[in-house]
């Protein structure tokens, strides 16, 4: 008999997810460029469910029940194209390849139309949580067709986490819309772990806390609103002992943060769309300047900071406290532009994109997990057009209760000369939200200055120049 599904890529994520679908009783074909990866897998595994181990494309493919159900798992980009190539000449129409990397979604889009023409569903699918996710249940983005989706939405629920009983899966929209949804996921990822590794910074530096002592910390933060997956592996890390030093293994990690390319996208995207993600930009920028090391060599230790550098008495005992409050505040914003970037692709691409579902699917499984997504969800829920989380009722309470310490740690990281810009630049942007005028009126006079570029007026409909090398009157232009 014939396998219900494939994978084709058996690295560790293919390997895990094929061994999820395998434990829920479904029969998986496994398949991979080099065969001693599919023999080691029946041969390890084999005896958790069915697995159809397959030595040639040709195999693989004449293995699968049809509509067939492929799933790569391959690395983004040319290996990805690469596999495309191998099997789509050797489906049929009706039959469904699903893409389970980190993909570009503009990628996933050219796929997807590409092998449209050909019949073939094409299901850029994002899949979160790492190895541990796709063995035990990743959260699962999929786009692609209505189509695809009733015939992979039963595989794919199965095997998400799930949450109150509920998938943590559910389809994105059309074509690269998973893909998408995913890409901001990481995103916000790298914002959350920012601001994570500012709060640590803030605690050890501008309290001198020890590393010990800032995992207790976290640990009770961990317990009430914060309570995320993030802060948990948080705890973890720095409890790590290196066993070689007998120091905190994070005071030997060298202090470059790398990067794959998703948090980059996400800003890059939001660029075109012209969608402030000032959280995340901060985050990618601050791995960047983290990874500067040939800069950072003649900078550091050499460039003046100011005279106090931790803080003393009143206010250092309500610190720590203060922290955990920015921390809120800042991550509300964070996930505010995540999904403001996701409203807009959505306008852009034309995808019919449920944000409350989206909230939902992200509440188990993924890395970003965390006991706050319960109130995004319910935010969009009962006002799906919402303009931004920030005037929700209930984010709009939490980030007013927190906006003061908010501000004395933005102030006091400043005034300690402790960076931290995912802080201030989540707050920046709330208060650019809250002011009633900007000074862009000033930058609008400077561009009509320098190149005429005109201005609109408060009091009258139209476009307006001033004769600024002339008399200075004003002209009406359109
Ligand atoms: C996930 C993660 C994962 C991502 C890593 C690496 O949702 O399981 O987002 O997909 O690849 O987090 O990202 P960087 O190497 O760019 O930090």
């Amino acid at each position: 008999s014939r396998a219900e599904i494939g994978v084709t890529g058996l690295a560790v994520m293919g390997r895990n997810l094929a061994r999820n679908l395998a434990r829920h009783g479904h029969s998986v074909a496994v398949h991979n460029r080099t065969e001693a990866k599919t023999k080691d897998l029946v041969e390890e595994f084999g005896n958790e469910g069915t697995f159809v181990p397959a030595y040639s494309a040709e195999e693989f493919v004449a293995s699968l029940e049809r509509p067939r159900r492929l799933v790569i798992m391959v690395k983004a980009g040319g290996p990805t194209d690469a596999v495309i190539d191998e099997f789509a000449p050797l489906l049929e129409p009706g039959d469904m390849i699903v893409d389970g990397g980190n993909a570009h979604f503009e990628d996933t889009r050219r796929r997807e139309a590409a092998l449209r023409d050909k019949g073939i569903h094409f299901v850029g699918t994002g899949i979160s949580g790492g190895e541990e996710g796709a063995l035990n249940g990743p959260s699962i983005m999929p786009g692609g067709s209505k189509e695809s989706w009733e015939a992979l939405g039963p595989l794919l629920t199965d095997i998400a986490a799930k949450v109150d009983g509920e998938p943590c899966c559910s389809h994105i929209g059309a074509d690269g819309a998973g893909h998408f949804v995913k890409m901001v996921h990481n995103g916000i990822e790298y914002s959350d772990m920012q601001l994570i590794a500012e709060a640590y910074d803030l605690l050890r530096k501008g309290l001198g806390k020890s590393t010990d002592e800032i995992a207790e910390i976290f640990q009770g933060w961990n317990e009430g609103r914060l309570d995320s997956y993030l802060i948990e592996i948080t705890v973890e890390v720095l409890r790590q002992r290196d066993a070689a030093t007998g120091k905190p293994l994070v005071d030997v990690v060298e202090d470059q943060a790398e990067q794959k390319g998703t948090g980059r996208w996400t800003v890059q995207t939001a660029l075109d769309l012209g969608i402030p993600v000032t959280g995340i930009a901060e985050a990618v920028f601050a791995r960047s300047l983290s990874g500067s090391a040939a800069l950072r060599e003649k900078t550091a230790g050499v460039l003046p900071g100011p005279a106090a550098s931790e803080l003393t008495g009143d206010e250092a005992a309500s610190f720590a406290d203060d922290i955990e409050q920015a921390l809120y505040a800042s991550k509300i914003v964070a996930y505010a532009q995540g999904f403001n970037e996701i409203q807009a692709g959505a306008a852009e691409y034309d995808w019919d994109i449920d944000l409350g579902a989206v909230a939902k699917l992200w509440r188990g499984g993924c890395i970003i997990r965390a006991r706050f997504l319960n109130r995004i969800s319910d935010a969009y829920v009962q006002n799906p057009g919402l303009e931004t989380l920030l005037t929700d009722d209930y984010f709009r309470d939490a980030v007013a209760a927190a906006q003061d310490a908010w501000r004395r740690v933005v102030a006091t990281a400043a005034r300690l000369g402790i960076p931290a810009p995912g802080f201030s630049s989540a707050l920046a942007y709330y208060d650019g939200l809250r002011a009633q005028r900007l000074p862009a009126a000033l930058v609008q006079g400077q561009r009509d200055f320098f190149g005429a570029h005109t201005y609109r007026r408060t009091d009258k409909a139209g476009s307006y120049h001033t004769l600024w090398s002339g008399d200075r009157s004003e002209v009406q232009t359109s």
